[in-house]
């Protein structure tokens, strides 16, 4: 295995999302964490990433120092993930990007339209793959879904119905909670706060299974705890470019939903239906035929599906090893493979789902107006 260089910034000890980034990038040893700067307190930033080995003299304090140490060092990072707050992803994959690094960015992409443009723009010039972390797209059975609807197995796809609705800011005592804060306070989280956060996970992974982008659509926020400025739940209707309709719910007030990701397909040969908590079992209904439960590591799954899948049939596998399907492809992408590529979440959806936020929320300022992207 040719293990490249990787660093991570933001990712620090207690966040949310960065162990998912370490263990990921790690599993298939296609990246080696050689260098980090992982919180916005540079000691605790610098004092983390030595615990988890980096040497000295890469476990930065900022992320502007690693750019630095890290530009002209031969042995230099080659890939660089930002899995920061949203509102310094620009500025960061920007400078590492012109930079001549890949970069892997935390969804939502940007906060603006002309932000997220800009970015791709850079990608381009300077040669670079940018991809954005839908890492929900890694898993085994998400795949399988993908290759069967592309491969025509369930005929023109009429609908797709996609929720990421949760109900984990459903207590208004929460208000003063500075996690779940500054979510609903437009300054830091932009036009949008369930949807940018959640919603556009489950709408790209519509878009992703189907091969279709977002023409237009139609939303209606809510914002049930009293007091939030943006919404806590979303109900959008979106016409696909092959024509196919999608209705996506997001929420983070619905009580009794855990992580509440899920997809349904419905095409005019068949249905297949998704949950992510229960991710091994894809649930796929021929026309007039029982339904079939097609289980991870089974036999008769698509190569694609095949590849992403590590442990034998019957034992749970889950959102770390989707992300290291992510890593997987970056890596085979970083050695040339347009296969991985093809696979992988590149800007296209990032900039896409960026362009979704903001319409959504004109939209919705509109009643429901339908609006173009
Ligand atoms: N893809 C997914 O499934 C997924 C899941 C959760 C979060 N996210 C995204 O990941 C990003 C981070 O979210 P989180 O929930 O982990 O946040 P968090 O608040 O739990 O952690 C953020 C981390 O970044 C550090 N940080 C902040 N500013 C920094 C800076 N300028 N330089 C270096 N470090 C800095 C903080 O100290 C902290 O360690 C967000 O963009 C979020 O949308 C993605």
């Amino acid at each position: 295995m040719n293990t490249l260089n990787w660093g991570l910034i933001g990712g620090g000890k207690g966040s949310q999302i960065g162990d998912a980034h370490r263990i990921g990038s790690a599993m298939d040893n296609c990246f080696h964490l050689a260098a980090g700067a992982l919180d916005i307190d540079p000691k605790k930033g610098k004092q983390y990433a030595k615990s988890l080995g980096v040497a000295d003299d890469r476990a930065y304090g900022s992320w502007q120092d690693m750019l630095s140490g890290e530009r002209d060092r031969e042995d230099g990072i080659q890939l660089v993930t930002v899995a920061t707050p949203n509102s310094t992803h620009y500025e960061i994959s920007a400078a590492f990007l012109k930079a001549g690094i890949h970069v892997l960015c935390e969804k939502p992409l940007t906060m603006t339209v002309k932000e997220a443009v800009k970015l791709q723009e850079l990608a381009a010039k300077h040669n670079c793959l940018l991809a954005v972390n839908f890492g929900y797209t890694g898993y085994p059975m998400v795949r399988q879904a993908r290759a069967m609807v592309q491969g025509g197995k369930l005929g023109n796809i009429r609908l797709i119905s996609a929720q990421f609705a949760h109900g984990h800011h459903s207590d208004a005592a929460d208000m003063d909670n500075p996690r779940v804060r500054w979510r609903y306070d437009p300054k830091q989280a932009g036009v949008s706060s369930v949807l940018a956060d959640c919603g556009i996970h489950a709408l790209q992974m519509a878009t992703y299974i189907a091969d279709q982008t977002v023409s237009n659509l139609s939303a209606h926020f809510l914002s049930a705890v009293e007091g939030r400025e943006l919404e806590d739940d979303a109900a959008l209707q979106i016409n696909l470019s092959g024509g196919t309709t999608c209705r996506l719910w997001t929420s983070a007030i619905a009580l009794g939903h855990m992580h509440g990701l899920s997809f349904e397909v419905f095409g005019e040969r068949g249905g297949l239906r998704w949950h992510q908590e229960q991710p091994n079992q894809l649930f796929y209904t021929p026309l007039n035929k029982p339904t079939q439960i097609l289980e991870r590591g089974g036999k008769g799954l698509h190569k694609d599906a095949v590849a992403a899948s590590r442990i034998a049939i019957g034992h749970p596998e889950g959102m770390m090893p989707a992300f290291a399907n992510i890593y997987k492809d970056l890596h085979a992408a970083m050695l040339g493979s347009e296969d991985a590529v093809a696979r992988l979440p590149m800007s296209d959806a990032g900039v896409e789902m960026v362009k979704v936020v903001q319409a959504a929320a004109k939209s919705a300022k509109a009643s429901g107006k339908w609006v173009t992207l």
